[in-house]
């Protein structure tokens, strides 16, 4: 049940294009997550984002000062970011699959970014990303990954319809987290298209996984459940208005760490949040 990796990389690359164009409650996990970036930059000089495509959020962090490294391993993501970034020469591009970053040194960077697919989408190679990304952190972390407690609804409702029962995929990935096209005779047919491997994790899964590697989780909770909860009403009110948009990120950030830390986070883009420190740095 391995990740092909040649197939995972073809398939991102066909969506290196439109990576930016968000949809349904995007914005608000994008926005959440910039907050949480915005918070831990103090002592940072050296950034590198692992699984960084288009680059949303590396290139405005080079514009900033910051010295970035962009990796990824989506030849076409790292052309149009590299177009982006013409003129600017603190932004380093690099092709690398996740759970290989040997290129680079341990504790390269200061603070390592790895969000909304470079963990999740390698499968059973999940861990090994996560190692990788900890290794070349010196000081601060911060992953998105897929949540479980969104995922299984997810397969819930593409499965349940149109099998008319609770198909294995279902409770495997209630019970693992864990998704992967030949894993059982119904999963070829239950998406449209190539879906390969994915790793959906509960917020202590995750939050041990990265502890193993000497690093202290500040915090591992879901990411953007009220935006979900809500629905696209609200979501599209918030976004429309600035003052509202405001109110709303401080309330979701509020229910995802005091009211739901275990909810089903976004409905798109990966709902969970962890960030951590290397050792006793803050
Ligand atoms: C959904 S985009 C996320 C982009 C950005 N990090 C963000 O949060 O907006 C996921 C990116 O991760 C990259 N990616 C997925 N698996 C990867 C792997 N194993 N190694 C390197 N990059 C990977 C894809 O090519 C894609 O550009």
């Amino acid at each position: 049940m391995k990740p092909d990796f040649k197939r995972e990389q073809a398939w991102w690359e066909g969506k290196a294009e439109g990576e930016e164009r968000d949809l349904a409650d995007e914005p608000i996990n994008r926005a959440l997550r910039w907050r949480e970036i915005e918070r831990n930059l103090k002592g940072i000089r050296t950034i590198a984002e692992v699984g960084a495509a288009a680059g949303a959020f590396t290139l405005p962090l080079a514009k900033r000062g910051y010295k970035v490294t962009h990796i990824d391993f989506s030849a076409p993501a790292l052309e149009l970011a590299g177009r982006k970034a013409r003129g600017l020469k603190n932004i380093t591009f690099v092709q690398a699959n996740a759970t290989n970053l040997s290129v680079f040194p341990d504790k390269s960077s200061d603070l390592v970014l790895n969000m909304d697919g470079a963990v999740s989408f390698c499968g059973k190679e999940a861990p090994k990303t996560i190692k990788e990304t900890c290794r070349i952190c010196r000081k601060k972390l911060i992953v998105t990954a897929s949540n479980k407690g969104w995922m299984v609804p997810v397969w819930t409702y593409c499965t349940l319809p149109k099998f008319k029962k609770v198909v294995h995929a279902v409770t495997h990935m209630a019970k693992t987290g864990f998704w992967h096209y030949d894993q059982h005779p119904h999963n070829r047919k239950t998406t449209p298209g190539y879906f390969g491997t994915l790793q959906s994790f509960l917020p202590a899964e995750l939050a041990a996984l990265i502890k193993k590697h000497g690093f202290r989780v500040k915090q591992c909770h879901a990411l953007g459940s009220l935006a979900n909860l809500c629905g696209q009403g609200t979501v599209d009110a918030a976004l429309k208005h600035r003052g509202a948009m405001e109110e709303f990120l401080n309330l979701c950030e509020y229910f995802d760490k005091e009211i739901m830390p275990g909810g089903p986070g976004t409905k798109q883009r990966a709902g969970l949040l962890a960030v951590a420190y290397r050792g006793k740095s803050a």
